[in-house]
Protein backbone atom coordinates (compact mmCIF):
# COMPACT_ATOMS: atom_id res chain seq x y z
CA UNK A 1 0.00 0.00 0.00
CA UNK A 2 0.99 3.20 -0.70
CA UNK A 3 2.64 5.24 2.11
CA UNK A 4 0.14 8.44 2.85
CA UNK A 5 0.97 12.12 1.64
CA UNK A 6 1.49 14.48 4.15
CA UNK A 7 1.92 17.89 1.86
CA UNK A 8 -0.14 19.49 -0.41
CA UNK A 9 1.47 21.67 -3.18
CA UNK A 10 -0.89 23.64 -5.05
CA UNK A 11 0.61 24.18 -8.26
CA UNK A 12 -1.18 27.34 -10.80
CA UNK A 13 -0.62 26.75 -14.58
CA UNK A 14 -0.72 29.14 -17.23
CA UNK A 15 -3.10 28.02 -20.33
CA UNK A 16 -0.50 27.88 -23.00
CA UNK A 17 0.96 24.29 -24.42
CA UNK A 18 4.87 25.77 -23.54
CA UNK A 19 3.58 26.19 -19.93
CA UNK A 20 1.63 23.43 -19.25
CA UNK A 21 4.37 20.99 -19.82
CA UNK A 22 7.08 22.13 -17.22
CA UNK A 23 4.36 22.97 -14.63
CA UNK A 24 2.63 19.37 -15.14
CA UNK A 25 6.42 17.84 -15.32
CA UNK A 26 7.13 19.61 -11.72
CA UNK A 27 3.69 18.46 -10.11
CA UNK A 28 5.18 14.52 -11.28
CA UNK A 29 8.44 15.36 -9.48
CA UNK A 30 7.41 16.45 -6.10
CA UNK A 31 4.57 13.79 -6.65
CA UNK A 32 6.73 11.36 -6.67
CA UNK A 33 8.70 12.55 -3.56
CA UNK A 34 5.91 12.24 -1.77
CA UNK A 35 3.83 15.94 -1.94
CA UNK A 36 0.29 15.55 -2.59
CA UNK A 37 -0.28 17.85 -5.48
CA UNK A 38 -3.17 19.75 -6.83
CA UNK A 39 -3.07 21.47 -9.94
CA UNK A 40 -5.36 24.86 -10.25
CA UNK A 41 -5.91 25.93 -14.21
CA UNK A 42 -7.83 27.89 -16.27
CA UNK A 43 -11.27 26.37 -17.80
CA UNK A 44 -9.37 27.72 -20.93
CA UNK A 45 -6.38 25.02 -22.57
CA UNK A 46 -7.39 22.83 -19.24
CA UNK A 47 -4.95 19.95 -18.97
CA UNK A 48 -6.19 16.17 -19.51
CA UNK A 49 -6.64 14.99 -16.08
CA UNK A 50 -7.60 11.61 -17.05
CA UNK A 51 -3.58 11.53 -18.09
CA UNK A 52 -2.53 12.30 -14.77
CA UNK A 53 -4.58 10.08 -12.01
CA UNK A 54 -2.15 11.07 -9.18
CA UNK A 55 -3.33 14.57 -9.51
CA UNK A 56 -6.31 16.79 -8.46
CA UNK A 57 -7.36 19.11 -10.60
CA UNK A 58 -9.13 22.18 -9.78
CA UNK A 59 -10.60 24.70 -12.45
CA UNK A 60 -11.36 28.07 -11.87
CA UNK A 61 -13.32 30.08 -14.55
CA UNK A 62 -11.51 33.33 -16.39
CA UNK A 63 -13.96 34.12 -19.00
CA UNK A 64 -11.77 33.39 -22.33
CA UNK A 65 -12.71 31.66 -25.34
CA UNK A 66 -10.30 29.74 -27.84
CA UNK A 67 -11.23 32.74 -30.37
CA UNK A 68 -9.64 35.35 -27.88
CA UNK A 69 -6.76 33.19 -28.16
CA UNK A 70 -6.68 33.09 -30.97
CA UNK A 71 -7.50 36.53 -32.28
CA UNK A 72 -5.74 38.21 -29.13
CA UNK A 73 -2.45 39.89 -28.47
CA UNK A 74 -1.00 37.86 -25.51
CA UNK A 75 0.00 40.33 -23.53
CA UNK A 76 -3.19 41.89 -23.44
CA UNK A 77 -4.25 37.70 -22.94
CA UNK A 78 -1.95 36.89 -19.86
CA UNK A 79 -3.14 40.85 -18.25
CA UNK A 80 -7.00 39.43 -18.45
CA UNK A 81 -5.86 36.64 -17.09
CA UNK A 82 -4.28 38.30 -14.01
CA UNK A 83 -7.24 40.83 -13.44
CA UNK A 84 -9.83 37.58 -13.41
CA UNK A 85 -8.53 34.65 -11.96
CA UNK A 86 -7.05 36.49 -8.64
CA UNK A 87 -11.29 35.99 -6.62
CA UNK A 88 -11.75 32.66 -8.13
CA UNK A 89 -8.01 31.00 -7.16
CA UNK A 90 -8.87 33.30 -3.60
CA UNK A 91 -12.21 30.98 -3.23
CA UNK A 92 -10.58 28.14 -4.72
CA UNK A 93 -7.85 28.20 -1.79
CA UNK A 94 -10.18 28.89 1.01
CA UNK A 95 -12.71 26.11 -0.05
CA UNK A 96 -9.43 23.49 -0.23
CA UNK A 97 -8.24 25.42 3.55
CA UNK A 98 -12.05 24.85 4.43
CA UNK A 99 -12.05 21.06 3.79
CA UNK A 100 -8.56 19.95 4.67
CA UNK A 101 -7.28 17.61 6.91
CA UNK A 102 -4.74 18.57 9.50
CA UNK A 103 -2.16 16.03 7.59
CA UNK A 104 -2.92 17.20 4.34
CA UNK A 105 -2.05 20.77 4.73
CA UNK A 106 -1.35 23.16 1.90
CA UNK A 107 2.40 23.58 2.16
CA UNK A 108 2.90 26.45 -0.58
CA UNK A 109 1.77 27.51 -3.70
CA UNK A 110 3.93 27.45 -7.16
CA UNK A 111 2.95 29.60 -9.73
CA UNK A 112 4.03 30.06 -13.35
CA UNK A 113 5.37 33.47 -13.44
CA UNK A 114 3.15 34.75 -15.52
CA UNK A 115 0.29 34.03 -13.50
CA UNK A 116 1.45 35.77 -10.51
CA UNK A 117 -2.12 37.01 -9.44
CA UNK A 118 -1.66 33.96 -7.05
CA UNK A 119 1.66 35.38 -5.28
CA UNK A 120 -0.93 37.87 -4.02
CA UNK A 121 -3.52 35.06 -3.01
CA UNK A 122 -1.12 33.06 -1.63
CA UNK A 123 0.18 36.15 0.68
CA UNK A 124 -3.19 37.52 1.46
CA UNK A 125 -3.98 33.57 3.01
CA UNK A 126 -0.71 33.38 4.67
CA UNK A 127 0.44 30.68 2.50
CA UNK A 128 4.47 30.69 1.43
CA UNK A 129 4.89 30.95 -2.41
CA UNK A 130 7.04 29.76 -5.19
CA UNK A 131 7.66 31.16 -8.51
CA UNK A 132 8.01 28.55 -11.52
CA UNK A 133 10.50 30.27 -14.34
CA UNK A 134 9.47 28.01 -18.03
CA UNK A 135 12.12 30.17 -19.58
CA UNK A 136 15.65 30.83 -19.51
CA UNK A 137 17.66 32.97 -17.55
CA UNK A 138 18.74 34.54 -20.78
CA UNK A 139 15.59 35.32 -21.36
CA UNK A 140 14.53 37.08 -17.85
CA UNK A 141 17.79 39.06 -17.87
CA UNK A 142 16.79 40.55 -20.97
CA UNK A 143 13.46 41.33 -19.37
CA UNK A 144 15.13 43.25 -16.87
CA UNK A 145 17.32 44.72 -19.33
CA UNK A 146 14.22 45.85 -21.48
CA UNK A 147 13.00 47.68 -18.06
CA UNK A 148 16.01 49.74 -17.91
CA UNK A 149 16.37 50.65 -21.03
CA UNK A 150 13.16 52.00 -20.63
CA UNK A 151 13.87 53.89 -17.75
CA UNK A 152 16.88 54.96 -19.85
CA UNK A 153 14.80 56.08 -22.10
CA UNK A 154 16.43 53.71 -25.24
CA UNK A 155 13.32 51.71 -26.31
CA UNK A 156 12.10 52.50 -28.76
CA UNK A 157 15.13 52.13 -30.66
CA UNK A 158 15.89 52.86 -33.70
CA UNK A 159 16.69 50.51 -36.26
CA UNK A 160 20.17 51.51 -36.62
CA UNK A 161 21.15 49.69 -33.46
CA UNK A 162 19.45 46.76 -34.04
CA UNK A 163 22.89 44.76 -34.81
CA UNK A 164 24.61 46.38 -31.51
CA UNK A 165 24.81 44.92 -28.58
CA UNK A 166 23.09 45.58 -25.71
CA UNK A 167 25.45 47.00 -22.69
CA UNK A 168 23.94 44.64 -20.10
CA UNK A 169 23.95 41.83 -21.63
CA UNK A 170 27.10 41.67 -24.08
CA UNK A 171 25.93 38.45 -26.03
CA UNK A 172 22.55 39.45 -27.23
CA UNK A 173 22.13 42.03 -29.82
CA UNK A 174 19.32 44.91 -29.86
CA UNK A 175 17.24 42.70 -32.56
CA UNK A 176 17.52 39.65 -29.67
CA UNK A 177 15.56 41.20 -27.10
CA UNK A 178 12.08 40.00 -26.33
CA UNK A 179 10.42 43.41 -26.81
CA UNK A 180 6.32 42.69 -28.01
CA UNK A 181 5.26 44.81 -30.73
CA UNK A 182 1.38 44.13 -30.46
CA UNK A 183 -0.65 46.26 -28.63
CA UNK A 184 -0.13 49.17 -26.17
CA UNK A 185 3.62 49.58 -25.14
CA UNK A 186 2.29 50.29 -21.65
CA UNK A 187 0.81 47.02 -21.13
CA UNK A 188 3.95 45.19 -22.13
CA UNK A 189 5.99 47.23 -19.88
CA UNK A 190 3.41 46.06 -16.93
CA UNK A 191 3.50 42.78 -18.11
CA UNK A 192 7.44 42.61 -17.90
CA UNK A 193 7.56 44.45 -14.56
CA UNK A 194 5.08 41.55 -12.98
CA UNK A 195 6.74 38.90 -13.95
CA UNK A 196 10.57 39.88 -13.41
CA UNK A 197 9.31 41.05 -9.71
CA UNK A 198 9.66 38.30 -7.36
CA UNK A 199 6.88 40.14 -4.75
CA UNK A 200 6.79 38.21 -1.85
CA UNK A 201 7.82 34.76 -3.21
CA UNK A 202 9.96 32.28 -1.29
CA UNK A 203 11.96 30.87 -3.85
CA UNK A 204 12.08 30.53 -7.61
CA UNK A 205 12.62 27.08 -9.38
CA UNK A 206 14.00 26.93 -12.71
CA UNK A 207 13.44 24.73 -15.57
CA UNK A 208 17.45 25.36 -16.75
CA UNK A 209 20.84 23.96 -15.43
CA UNK A 210 23.91 25.22 -14.24
CA UNK A 211 25.94 23.66 -17.54
CA UNK A 212 23.73 25.73 -19.43
CA UNK A 213 23.64 29.30 -17.81
CA UNK A 214 25.24 28.98 -14.28
CA UNK A 215 27.28 32.56 -15.14
CA UNK A 216 23.70 33.97 -15.68
CA UNK A 217 21.49 32.66 -12.83
CA UNK A 218 24.27 34.02 -10.72
CA UNK A 219 23.81 37.30 -12.37
CA UNK A 220 20.39 36.95 -12.07
CA UNK A 221 20.46 36.13 -7.75
CA UNK A 222 22.82 38.78 -7.69
CA UNK A 223 20.42 41.46 -9.28
CA UNK A 224 17.73 40.44 -8.12
CA UNK A 225 16.99 39.05 -5.05
CA UNK A 226 17.98 37.37 -1.88
CA UNK A 227 15.88 34.33 -2.06
CA UNK A 228 16.75 30.86 -3.07
CA UNK A 229 17.00 29.73 -6.55
CA UNK A 230 16.66 25.88 -7.69
CA UNK A 231 17.61 25.26 -11.35
CA UNK A 232 16.22 21.73 -11.58
CA UNK A 233 16.20 21.42 -15.19
CA UNK A 234 15.43 19.97 -17.56
CA UNK A 235 12.71 18.35 -16.19
CA UNK A 236 11.23 16.37 -18.35
CA UNK A 237 14.07 14.53 -17.81
CA UNK A 238 13.19 13.63 -14.22
CA UNK A 239 9.25 13.22 -15.16
CA UNK A 240 10.59 10.95 -18.39
CA UNK A 241 6.16 9.46 -18.90
CA UNK A 242 4.60 13.13 -18.13
CA UNK A 243 2.79 14.60 -21.35
CA UNK A 244 0.94 17.39 -20.86
CA UNK A 245 -0.05 17.64 -24.91
CA UNK A 246 -3.49 19.41 -25.49
CA UNK A 247 -3.28 18.09 -29.04
CA UNK A 248 -3.53 14.62 -29.48
CA UNK A 249 -0.15 13.16 -30.50
CA UNK A 250 -0.01 11.21 -33.67
CA UNK A 251 2.42 8.51 -33.25
CA UNK A 252 2.12 7.05 -36.98
CA UNK A 253 5.28 9.25 -37.18
CA UNK A 254 7.33 7.06 -35.12
CA UNK A 255 6.63 4.06 -37.42
CA UNK A 256 7.80 6.05 -40.50
CA UNK A 257 11.03 7.61 -38.82
CA UNK A 258 11.81 4.08 -37.71
CA UNK A 259 12.22 3.22 -41.65
CA UNK A 260 14.69 5.64 -42.47
CA UNK A 261 18.51 5.67 -41.82
CA UNK A 262 19.94 7.51 -38.80
CA UNK A 263 20.49 10.84 -38.25
CA UNK A 264 19.39 11.32 -41.63
CA UNK A 265 15.96 12.89 -40.69
CA UNK A 266 15.38 16.84 -40.10
CA UNK A 267 12.17 17.72 -38.04
CA UNK A 268 10.52 20.48 -38.00
CA UNK A 269 8.11 22.31 -35.86
CA UNK A 270 6.87 26.11 -34.59
CA UNK A 271 5.54 24.70 -31.50
CA UNK A 272 2.41 25.15 -29.96
CA UNK A 273 1.90 29.01 -30.73
CA UNK A 274 3.74 30.53 -33.92
CA UNK A 275 2.62 30.74 -37.27
CA UNK A 276 3.78 31.55 -40.85
CA UNK A 277 2.18 32.53 -44.22
CA UNK A 278 2.02 31.24 -47.55
CA UNK A 279 4.67 32.83 -48.56
CA UNK A 280 7.14 31.63 -45.67
CA UNK A 281 5.03 28.22 -46.26
CA UNK A 282 6.23 28.07 -49.98
CA UNK A 283 9.70 28.47 -49.10
CA UNK A 284 9.91 26.36 -46.34
CA UNK A 285 8.44 23.71 -48.59
CA UNK A 286 10.68 24.38 -51.24
CA UNK A 287 13.83 24.21 -49.32
CA UNK A 288 13.00 20.98 -47.50
CA UNK A 289 12.43 19.77 -51.01
CA UNK A 290 15.38 21.00 -52.66
CA UNK A 291 17.45 19.75 -49.52
CA UNK A 292 17.11 16.10 -50.50
CA UNK A 293 17.00 15.41 -46.84
CA UNK A 294 14.10 13.30 -45.52
CA UNK A 295 11.79 15.10 -43.18
CA UNK A 296 8.89 15.35 -40.40
CA UNK A 297 6.98 18.37 -40.28
CA UNK A 298 4.52 19.51 -37.62
CA UNK A 299 1.98 21.50 -39.29
CA UNK A 300 -0.30 22.78 -36.26
CA UNK A 301 -4.23 23.06 -37.67
CA UNK A 302 -4.45 26.55 -37.95
CA UNK A 303 -0.62 28.13 -37.93
CA UNK A 304 -0.64 28.70 -41.84
CA UNK A 305 -2.97 31.73 -41.68
CA UNK A 306 -5.83 31.69 -44.10
CA UNK A 307 -6.36 28.00 -44.10
CA UNK A 308 -7.12 25.02 -41.86
CA UNK A 309 -4.16 22.90 -42.31
CA UNK A 310 -2.25 22.41 -45.42
CA UNK A 311 -4.23 23.27 -48.10
CA UNK A 312 -1.77 25.90 -48.67
CA UNK A 313 0.58 23.95 -49.29
CA UNK A 314 2.67 24.57 -52.63
CA UNK A 315 0.88 22.70 -55.95
CA UNK A 316 3.23 19.86 -56.86
CA UNK A 317 5.16 19.88 -53.57
CA UNK A 318 3.75 16.60 -52.19
CA UNK A 319 4.36 14.88 -55.30
CA UNK A 320 7.80 15.74 -55.59
CA UNK A 321 9.12 14.71 -51.82
CA UNK A 322 6.57 11.44 -51.64
CA UNK A 323 7.50 8.93 -48.97
CA UNK A 324 10.81 10.91 -48.30
CA UNK A 325 8.00 13.50 -46.04
CA UNK A 326 5.72 13.02 -43.51
CA UNK A 327 3.02 15.71 -42.26
CA UNK A 328 1.51 15.40 -39.13
CA UNK A 329 -0.76 17.97 -37.04
CA UNK A 330 1.17 17.24 -34.13
CA UNK A 331 3.76 14.47 -32.68
CA UNK A 332 5.10 12.86 -29.76
CA UNK A 333 8.29 15.44 -29.78
CA UNK A 334 10.29 14.07 -27.41
CA UNK A 335 10.19 10.51 -28.61
CA UNK A 336 10.82 11.99 -32.19
CA UNK A 337 13.58 14.30 -30.96
CA UNK A 338 15.12 10.72 -28.95
CA UNK A 339 14.58 8.73 -32.30
CA UNK A 340 18.24 7.03 -33.90
CA UNK A 341 16.53 8.73 -37.21
CA UNK A 342 16.33 12.17 -36.28
CA UNK A 343 19.66 14.30 -37.28
CA UNK A 344 18.78 18.01 -37.01
CA UNK A 345 15.44 19.84 -35.46
CA UNK A 346 14.26 22.99 -37.35
CA UNK A 347 12.64 25.06 -34.26
CA UNK A 348 11.12 28.39 -33.67
CA UNK A 349 12.75 28.23 -30.08
CA UNK A 350 10.76 27.99 -27.77
CA UNK A 351 12.43 26.88 -24.22
CA UNK A 352 11.25 23.44 -24.10
CA UNK A 353 12.00 22.73 -27.10
CA UNK A 354 15.41 23.89 -26.94
CA UNK A 355 16.06 21.79 -24.00
CA UNK A 356 14.65 18.70 -25.26
CA UNK A 357 16.95 18.89 -28.36
CA UNK A 358 19.76 19.79 -26.10
CA UNK A 359 18.83 16.81 -24.32
CA UNK A 360 19.01 14.73 -27.19
CA UNK A 361 22.45 16.14 -28.50
CA UNK A 362 20.30 17.20 -31.97
CA UNK A 363 21.79 20.12 -33.46
CA UNK A 364 19.07 23.08 -34.16
CA UNK A 365 17.84 25.66 -36.77
CA UNK A 366 16.81 28.59 -35.51
CA UNK A 367 13.93 30.35 -36.59
CA UNK A 368 12.48 32.36 -34.27
CA UNK A 369 9.13 34.25 -33.83
CA UNK A 370 8.91 36.11 -31.20
CA UNK A 371 9.23 36.82 -27.02
CA UNK A 372 12.20 34.86 -25.48
CA UNK A 373 12.56 32.87 -28.83
CA UNK A 374 15.13 35.23 -29.96
CA UNK A 375 17.31 35.05 -26.79
CA UNK A 376 16.72 31.25 -27.32
CA UNK A 377 17.91 31.10 -30.78
CA UNK A 378 20.97 33.65 -30.38
CA UNK A 379 21.98 31.44 -27.43
CA UNK A 380 21.80 28.27 -29.95
CA UNK A 381 23.44 29.75 -32.30
CA UNK A 382 26.25 32.38 -31.19
CA UNK A 383 27.07 31.35 -27.17
CA UNK A 384 26.76 27.18 -27.18
CA UNK A 385 26.96 27.40 -31.17
CA UNK A 386 24.64 24.05 -31.62
CA UNK A 387 23.21 25.20 -34.48
CA UNK A 388 22.41 28.20 -36.61
CA UNK A 389 19.91 30.77 -37.01
CA UNK A 390 18.01 31.76 -40.34
CA UNK A 391 18.13 35.43 -39.82
CA UNK A 392 16.99 36.85 -42.81
CA UNK A 393 13.28 36.70 -44.63
CA UNK A 394 12.93 33.19 -45.28
CA UNK A 395 13.98 31.76 -48.49
CA UNK A 396 14.61 28.44 -50.24
CA UNK A 397 18.11 28.49 -51.07
CA UNK A 398 18.77 29.58 -47.69
CA UNK A 399 16.89 26.86 -46.17
CA UNK A 400 18.09 23.97 -48.34
CA UNK A 401 22.18 25.32 -47.42
CA UNK A 402 21.16 25.13 -43.52
CA UNK A 403 19.83 22.10 -43.38
CA UNK A 404 22.35 20.38 -45.68
CA UNK A 405 25.14 22.23 -43.20
CA UNK A 406 23.37 21.01 -39.87
CA UNK A 407 22.79 17.39 -41.29
CA UNK A 408 25.24 16.68 -43.68
CA UNK A 409 27.58 19.08 -44.51
CA UNK A 410 31.71 18.63 -43.80
CA UNK A 411 31.17 22.67 -42.25
CA UNK A 412 28.60 21.87 -39.86
CA UNK A 413 30.58 19.08 -38.20
CA UNK A 414 31.19 21.19 -35.10
CA UNK A 415 28.08 22.17 -34.70
CA UNK A 416 27.02 18.28 -34.53
CA UNK A 417 30.22 17.29 -32.09
CA UNK A 418 29.40 20.44 -30.00
CA UNK A 419 25.53 19.14 -29.50
CA UNK A 420 26.53 15.82 -28.90
CA UNK A 421 28.88 17.44 -26.35
CA UNK A 422 26.35 19.62 -24.48
CA UNK A 423 24.21 16.33 -24.21
CA UNK A 424 26.44 14.91 -21.83
CA UNK A 425 26.99 17.79 -19.63
CA UNK A 426 23.28 17.73 -19.36
CA UNK A 427 22.93 14.07 -18.18
CA UNK A 428 25.66 15.07 -15.86
CA UNK A 429 23.48 17.40 -14.41
CA UNK A 430 20.62 15.19 -13.42
CA UNK A 431 22.04 12.45 -12.54
CA UNK A 432 22.78 11.84 -9.27
CA UNK A 433 25.53 14.15 -7.49
CA UNK A 434 24.56 16.54 -10.63
CA UNK A 435 23.86 20.28 -10.10
CA UNK A 436 19.91 19.57 -11.00
CA UNK A 437 19.84 16.58 -8.87
CA UNK A 438 21.41 18.16 -5.53
CA UNK A 439 19.06 21.67 -6.60
CA UNK A 440 15.98 19.49 -6.38
CA UNK A 441 16.43 17.84 -3.07
CA UNK A 442 17.56 21.20 -1.61
CA UNK A 443 14.19 21.92 -3.19
CA UNK A 444 12.41 19.49 -1.29
CA UNK A 445 13.98 19.94 1.86
CA UNK A 446 13.31 24.05 1.39
CA UNK A 447 9.70 22.92 0.71
CA UNK A 448 9.36 20.39 3.60
CA UNK A 449 11.67 23.09 6.37
C1 LIG B 1 5.65 29.22 -25.74
C2 LIG B 1 6.51 30.36 -26.31
O1 LIG B 1 6.33 30.41 -27.71
C3 LIG B 1 7.96 30.11 -25.97
O2 LIG B 1 8.72 31.15 -26.48
C4 LIG B 1 8.13 29.99 -24.47
O3 LIG B 1 9.47 29.66 -24.19
C5 LIG B 1 7.21 28.92 -23.92
O4 LIG B 1 5.87 29.16 -24.35
P1 LIG B 1 5.67 27.07 -27.39
O5 LIG B 1 5.48 27.75 -28.68
O6 LIG B 1 4.56 26.29 -26.92
O7 LIG B 1 6.13 28.01 -26.23
O8 LIG B 1 7.03 26.23 -27.51
P2 LIG B 1 7.82 25.33 -26.49
O9 LIG B 1 8.30 26.04 -25.29
O10 LIG B 1 8.86 24.68 -27.29
O11 LIG B 1 6.76 24.26 -26.02
C6 LIG B 1 6.09 23.41 -26.90
C7 LIG B 1 5.87 22.08 -26.25
O12 LIG B 1 5.01 21.33 -27.07
C8 LIG B 1 7.17 21.26 -26.11
O13 LIG B 1 7.22 20.67 -24.84
C9 LIG B 1 7.05 20.22 -27.20
O14 LIG B 1 7.61 18.97 -26.87
C10 LIG B 1 5.56 20.07 -27.35
N1 LIG B 1 5.21 19.67 -28.72
C11 LIG B 1 5.43 20.51 -29.76
C12 LIG B 1 4.69 18.42 -28.92
O15 LIG B 1 4.51 17.64 -27.96
N2 LIG B 1 4.36 18.04 -30.18
C13 LIG B 1 4.53 18.85 -31.25
O16 LIG B 1 4.21 18.43 -32.36
C14 LIG B 1 5.09 20.13 -31.04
Amino acid sequence: MEAKRCRRVVLVSCPFQGHINPLLQLGTILYSKGFSITIVHTQLNSPKASKHPEFDFQAIPEGLSKQDIATGNLVDIILALNERCKIPFQDCLLDMMLKQDSDDEITCVIYDDLMYFSEEVANNLNIPSIILRTSSAASLLSRLAILQLKEEGYIPFPDAMSQDPVPALRTLRFKDLPICEFGAPENFFQLLAHVCDTKTSSAVIWNTMDCLEEPLLIEQQRRQCSIPIFAIGPMHKFAPACSGSLLNEDSSCIDWLDKQVPNSVIYISLGSLASTDEKELAEMAWGLANSNQPFLWVIRPGSIMGSDWIELLPQGFMESVGERGCIVKWAPQREVLAHPSVGGFWTHCGWNSALETISEGVPMICKPYFADQMVTARFVSYVWRIGLQLENQLDRSEIERAVRMVMVDKEGEEIRQRAEELKEKVETCFKKGGSSNNSLNKLVEFMLS
